[in-house]
């Protein structure tokens, strides 16, 4: 992840507990090290304070039942995200002013990243990219990923992209073709205007364009599976209807994802998160996801529907209540 750190899973659950760093230490030190043994003795202790989704695994009564293993083989699945850069701002991840920092990775190990990395992906089967940034619009993971593409045949990549310039001449320059076994493109609208509101500097046009071409792909097996990331807000919200049709139309699934407070977003957050019961359109979100055209839509969404549906409407009452709470609550500070 950015600045070399290795997490043994998403930074949300583990709370920035790192493993260590791909560019001060070696692949030993850091997978086979103090900080991992610690982290994985306290998996077969059932202790989940480091990492509190852990006790959710479907793998949990397996590493009970087993002898603790301590010392790993390499990982199966990688999720790479060394380069923060995009090419465009969304208004939930990026604050206008958002400036890359360049020291995200060394200029001496800059060269070296396909050296450094080679030891984790000796067993590696699924390389997945790129949670923090655009993989397509970054220089560094536009090579490494190629480089592993070549040095690693039999490596399948899963995609996370903003769809903009995932053209067929990119997946195909970077070696992708047959590659792929997940593809995902966040596509927050499905009107233009809307998609504007939200992709700051992005391109409508192209994104569908491309994704008609994935979705050719999808129809010719050489993607194995193709989702759409869809992150819900005020803004957005009365498009998820139409965008479940468009989404079977490809023959793709969809996750609605909750919306959360990146930094330097807090001040948009509040305005467009709708899943905040004082939100002054949260009803209308709930009256929304259960229409029935989203009721039954359930074979295509992967993530969301159970939330979205289980969300409670609140009463007129309920939200003057709150609303009294909270101005009592900032008279008292
Ligand atoms: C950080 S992006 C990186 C990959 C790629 N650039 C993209 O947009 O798909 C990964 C996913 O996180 C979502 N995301 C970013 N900020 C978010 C936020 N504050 N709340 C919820 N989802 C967010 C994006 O919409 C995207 O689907
Ligand atoms: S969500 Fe993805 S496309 Fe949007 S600004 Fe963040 S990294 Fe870029």
């Amino acid at each position: 992840m950015p600045y070399g750190n290795v997490y043994p899973c998403s930074c949300g659950w583990i709370k920035g507990y790192s493993f260590g760093n791909i560019f001060e230490q070696s692949y030993e030190e850091i997978w086979n090290g103090e900080k991992a043994r610690e982290f994985r003795q306290k998996l077969y202790d059932n202790d989940f304070s480091l990492c509190p989704g852990c006790q959710n695994l479907e793998i949990l009564e397996e590493i009970n039942s087993s002898e603790p293993k301590l010392i790993s083989e390499p990982p199966e699945r990688i999720l790479l995200g060394l380069d923060e850069f995009c090419d465009v701002k969304c208004i939930f991840c990026r604050s206008e002013n958002y400036k890359i920092d360049t020291k995200l990775i060394p200029e001496d190990k800059k060269d070296k990243l396909l050296e450094i990395l080679t030891p984790w992906l000796k067993n590696a089967k699924y390389v997945k990219t790129n949670a923090v940034g655009e993989v397509f619009a970054s220089k560094i993971s536009r090579e490494l990923i190629k480089n592993i593409a070549e040095k690693f045949p039999d490596i399948k990549f899963e995609i996370i992209t903003n769809g903009i310039q995932c053209t067929k001449e990119n997946i195909e320059e970077l070696n992708l073709l047959g590659r792929i076994s997940m593809m995902t493109v966040s596509l927050h609208a499905f009107y233009e205007d809307t998609y504007n509101k939200i992709v700051r500097g992005g391109n409508y046009k192209k994104i569908i364009e491309n994704i008609k071409y994935l979705s050719e792909l999808k129809k010719t097996g050489k993607i194995e599976r193709f989702e759409i990331h869809y992150t819900v807000t005020s803004i957005n919200y009365k498009e998820m209807i139409p965008m479940l049709h468009f989404v079977r139309d490809i023959g793709a699934k969809i996750r609605f994802l909750g919306l959360d407070c990146s930094k330097g977003c807090e001040d948009t957050y509040k305005k467009i998160n709708i899943q905040n019961p004082m939100h002054p359109d949260y009803n209308k979100l709930i009256k929304t996801v259960h229409l029935p055209e989203f009721m039954n839509a359930k074979d295509i969404v992967i993530q969301g529907w159970e939330y979205f549906t289980g969300l409670e409407p609140i009463s007129l009452k309920d939200r003057l209540k709150n609303k009294l709470f909270s101005v009592m609550k900032s008279d008292s500070v």
